[in-house]
């Protein structure tokens, strides 16, 4: 290599190096410019933080202000027309909304779209479902004008209406969207609600639909002959029968009415035949099948082997035998069945169907004219809301009940190449349980806590007291059930050495106080933790408050008393409250059985209602949904008689939207001992003799006597329940929650 290219190379190295340091420097440059910009950002986002911070303060400042104002104005004056879903309540201690209060007791979900609440906190009733509402406190509101007292029932004689409309229209739509070739004709069974007021209301709505009556006793009966009109409603004749019931029914035959009695007993067979040959008059008969598909719910011995009433399969073939031997093959005309009332399970009801229209199709192939399938009643109201298959609930609605009804027999006549028959149901419940509710008045409260948590300082404690005390101190010891086993040992402790002479009162009443005030404890940590132990959960009804209510459950609900029936319960006013009280409702008999511990809840039920604390303002309770059965189950228990009854229907003309058409009093004193075989004037006599023979012994004086007769023959005529007085107070609109 020569020197001058040697040269150039070192050249060309000395350019290379020089441009690999102009890049250095470019490098550290950049470098310098980014880590300035770090730290620009870091500074940015300290600032942003800052920011943020000082806004959050800002913003609870803001809310803090914003709710003393709110405070302030609403104790001045009421907001005039708060809008549903508005917190209408400011106190922080009680937030709640209306909107929280119809969730809480379930009004959309057992309801049927009839009952809410309004912007004030009142239940309303919409008996139509047509958007007019009827406030209920307006109702009670007027009745305490009328000088008219709680307990009443309240019928709502447009949703009876109402029902009556809806069973036949969904039964009608059911056969037009299944294309069925035959009709409905639903009959009312009056069994479920005799009352006149009742039976009139639902004849008249039904006029439209040829709907009939079902009579299950000879009473029932003789209502049912004179109630029906129109030629096409049917009057299916139910229950054990004698020759004077199966006379009735022929009665009614002469009259044209389309009357079937129905064969429960094969018995019955002989009697209508030798009375149809005495009389010369056709009947329509019918045969109850005792079907094998197991009923379900409180009510499902009504059918099956063991059932009181129905033929089974060898009895069938049997009476129809009787009745072509007869010669009277062309009167067998209806196949009945019923499995029970409350079905909860809509398959067991399409299954019961399915059996049911074998026996029919067969029965026609036999040479049996027949025409008509009654699919009894059994067609459940959803009492807890909860759309399950629970015994007070049902797991399926009147519209598809409809459909699997008709679905399933035109699919086993098709199979068995059968006409279908017109379709019968004889649905009760369904039909008036909406319509009526029972108000109650709570007028005492009985709280346990108040007196036994009273603290007793015996002068010489026993190591039981101590024991118990150290149980309350060293709570963090211990875990709540431990804690909780520990002073139900010490209590039964303290009992058995009050038993044994070992314990004065006065420790006695310290060792329960102490106790009561652990379980208090213990109920108050329940409800702020998750999972709560059986045992620690139960307190919470132990510890319940017991609400007094002028009522009778033996009077008014006595389904809840004999079956465990469960009725939606709720105020019926101070809904914008929230209730706070863990409460049972006890009634004003005599008998621990006579009160309402047992509540829905949408996961089974609750052995507790939270209510509102009472103040010196009357507090009113609704039952709800009772409009089946409890009108005529009750007894009269301790004496206490028919509750008053108000009919009320909706009224555009009216001011609140609705009138009480008719007020019904309620059982007098005079009007129960009659009815236990006294004479109220043999009463009044013997009173009398014994005040004349306490004035002869100078006793009492003769004016007193006269007093004292006077005023025990006025309590003759008083009202069974209790006379409840409270300051009467003129209802003002706008403001109705007291
Ligand atoms: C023969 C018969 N039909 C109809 C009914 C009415 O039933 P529900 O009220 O469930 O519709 C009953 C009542 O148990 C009944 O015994």
């Amino acid at each position: 290599m020569s020197f001058s290219s040697l040269r150039v190379a070192c050249c060309v190295l000395r350019v290379a190096c020089c441009v690999l340091r102009v890049a250095c420097c470019v490098l550290r440059v950049a470098c310098c410019v980014l880590r300035v910009a770090c730290c620009v950002l870091r500074v940015a986002c300290c600032l942003l933080l800052v920011a943020c911070c000082l806004l959050l303060v800002a913003c609870c400042l803001f809310e803090k202000k914003k709710q003393a104002s709110n405070r302030s104005r609403s104790s001045k004056s009421k907001p005039v027309n708060p809008r549903p879903n508005q917190l209408v309540n400011t106190d922080p201690v009680s937030l709640w909304s209306t909107t929280q209060s119809e969730e809480f007791y379930g009004f959309k979900r057992w309801g049927a779209g009839h009952f809410g609440v309004d912007p004030s906190g009142n239940v309303t009733v919409e008996p139509l479902s047509d958007g007019r509402t009827i406030c209920i406190k307006d109702v009670i509101d007027e009745t305490v004008e009328m000088g008219m007292k709680a307990p009443y029932v309240i019928r709502f004689q447009d949703l009876l209406r109402h029902q009556v409309a809806r069973l036949n229209t969904l039964f009608r739509q059911a056969i037009g969207e299944e294309d069925y070739a035959g009709r409905y004709r639903g009959v009312f069974p009056i069994k479920v609600n005799q009352l006149r007021e009742v039976v009139e209301e639902i004849v008249d709505a039904g006029a439209e639909f040829d709907y009939g009556l079902e009579a299950g006793s000879k009473p029932e009966l003789v209502i049912a002959l004179a109630m029906h009109e129109g030629p096409d409603r049917l009057i299916i004749c139910n229950g054990y029968k004698d020759q004077y019931y199966i006379r009735l029914a022929m009665l009614g035959r002469k009259l044209g009415k389309k009357i079937i009695i129905v064969v429960e007993q094969l018995s019955e067979v002989d009697h209508i035949i030798k009375v149809a040959a005495e009389t010369g008059v056709e009947p329509l008969i019918g045969f109850r099948a005792k079907l094998l598909t197991r009923g379900a719910g409180k009510w499902a011995t009504s059918t099956g082997d063991n059932a009181k009433f129905g033929l089974n399969t060898a009895e069938i073939l049997f009476a129809a035998e009787k009745l072509r031997k007869a010669k009277l093959t062309h009167c067998l005309r209806l196949l009945h069945f019923h499995i029970g009332s409350q079905v909860p399970n809509i398959l067991t009801i399409k299954n019961a169907v399915v059996e049911a229209s074998r026996f029919y199709c067969q029965l026609v192939k036999m040479g049996f004219p027949m025409g008509l399938l009654d699919v009894g009643g059994g067609l459940g109201i959803d009492y807890d809301g909860s759309r399950t298959n629970f015994e007070s609930s049902m797991n399926y609605s009147m519209a598809e009940y409809a459909r699997d009804v008709v679905a399933n027999i035109r699919d086993i006549c098709i199979d068995g190449n059968v006409d279908v028959p017109d379709i019968v149901s004889e649905s009760g419940r369904a039909v008036v349980a909406p319509h009526s509710m029972l108000v109650v008045e709570v007028f005492e409260r009985i709280n346990k806590r108040e007196t036994l948590s009273v603290k007793q300082r015996p002068k010489r404690k026993h190591k039981v007291v101590r024991d118990l005390e150290g149980l309350v101190k060293n709570k963090a010891n211990l875990g709540p059930l431990e804690r909780f086993h520990d002073a139900v040992q010490r209590k039964e402790d303290a009992f058995a050495l009050f038993n044994l002479g070992y314990l004065d009162l006065e420790n006695r009443a310290a060792a329960e106080s102490l106790y009561w005030q652990i379980c208090e404890e213990l109920a108050s940590e329940n409800s702020e933790t998750g999972y709560i132990p059986e045992e620690l959960h139960e307190l919470n009804a132990v510890l319940a408050d017991q609400y007094v209510c002028n009522f009778s459950v033996f009077q008014s609900l006595l389904d809840h008393w004999a079956l465990k029936q469960l009725f939606p319960v709720a105020p019926l006013h101070r809904l914008d409250e929230k209730p706070t009280v863990n409460a049972i409702l006890t009634d004003i008999t005599c008998d621990s059985d006579g009160k309402i511990s047992t509540f829905i809840d949408l996961q089974d039920t609750k052995d507790h209602l939270k209510l509102h604390p009472l103040n010196d303002q009357p507090y009113y309770l609704g039952v709800f949904l009772t409009g089946a059965y409890q009108d005529i189950m009750g007894d009269l228990h301790n004496l206490f008689g028919r509750v008053n009854e108000l009919h009320v229907f909706l009224e555009d003309d009216e001011e609140n939207g609705f009138y009480i058409e008719e007020t019904l009093q309620g059982s007098r004193i005079r009007d129960v001992v009659v009815g236990v075989q006294y004479q109220h004037t043999d009463l009044c006599r013997r009173l009398k003799n014994q005040i004349d023979a306490a004035t002869k012994r100078d006793a009492i004086k003769p004016r007193e006597g006269v007093r004292l007769l006077e005023f025990y023959e006025e309590m003759l005529e008083t009202k069974t329940y209790l006379g409840i007085n409270h300051v009467k107070k003129k209802p003002r609109r706008g403001s109705k929650s007291t």
